[in-house]
């Protein structure tokens, strides 16, 4: 692939939630996933695992626990991908060292390594023409997640993952002004306000043709209403409940 190519297919991006009934062969889902593997990790921790699910009941489970999201069931893959500290433990065990992931870094460190192994794995998915979408509501319900998974102490599941043939081909979604989130050298505050009211008439825009006229909201609204209510508090009792978080 010349370079241009990869970076074609970085700023391509497009979430893809509805596929084909293709399969993705066994051999593609292993690429898929060794890529996963090749991603940095802090500290060469690796404190993550992917879960690869085909079978149609647990997939179907995973979609209502995720919030009803169909597409959880429909796509041919669903990977899990967790932070996963399970194995360090058995580490410090075999050394006799004492275990501390009760500190909010750690919890990161996981969550990190899990979100660069999921990205590696949809840009490999989509050099195979495949496309999908991350998956944050395998959080709505943590535990019950983690029992239908068997996931042991010390791990979290952090994003799901649908892969599949493409059955759609959506315009892409218009990202923030350039100037609202690069800064050369230092923070800039000043152009901030600016930029968010040119990209909310971007986003109205967008909304209005994406939804043939039925919804015009602009992005300011969106994130203000999002961010008006708590998010996910069961996702810091179910961490404490897996060993993380437990100091302050
Ligand atoms: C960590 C993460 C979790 C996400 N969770 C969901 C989800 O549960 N359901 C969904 O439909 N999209 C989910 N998305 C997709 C985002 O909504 C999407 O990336 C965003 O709206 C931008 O659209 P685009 O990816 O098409 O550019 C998630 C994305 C990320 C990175």
């Amino acid at each position: 692939m010349k370079n241009n190519d990869f970076i074609d297919l970085l700023k391509s991006h497009r979430s893809i939630r509805a596929f084909t009934n293709q399969q993705v062969t066994d051999q593609v889902v292993d690429e898929i996933v060794e890529s996963g593997r090749w991603a940095p990790t802090s500290h060469h921790v690796q404190a993550y695992s992917i879960l690869v699910i085909k079978d149609e009941e647990r997939k179907k489970d995973l979609a209502t626990l995720a919030g009803n999201q169909s597409y959880v069931a429909t796509c041919p893959v669903f990977f899990v991908i967790c932070a996963d500290f399970y194995r360090l433990k058995m580490a410090s065990e075999k050394h006799g060292q004492s275990f501390e992931v009760g500190e909010q870094e750690q919890a990161l460190v996981g969550a990190v390594d899990a979100a660069l192994v999921a990205q590696n794995m949809l840009l490999a998915a989509r050099s195979y023409d495949l496309g999908g979408v991350m998956i944050g509501g395998i959080r709505n319900d943590p535990e019950a997640v983690s029992q239908l998974l068997g996931l042991p102490p010390y791990t979290f599941p952090v994003m799901g993952l649908c892969i599949g043939y493409p059955a759609q081909s959506p315009n892409q979604k218009p990202r923030l002004p350039k100037r609202a989130v690069v800064f050369k050298e230092q923070y800039n505050q000043m152009e901030i306000d600016e930029a968010i009211g040119e990209y909310d008439q971007v986003m109205k825009t967008y909304y209005y043709e994406r939804t043939k006229g039925k919804r015009s909201d602009t992005w300011s609204e969106l994130m203000a209403q999002f961010l008006s209510t708590p998010k996910r508090p069961q996702v810091g009792d179910f961490l404490k409940k897996q060993g993380f978080i437990s100091k302050k």
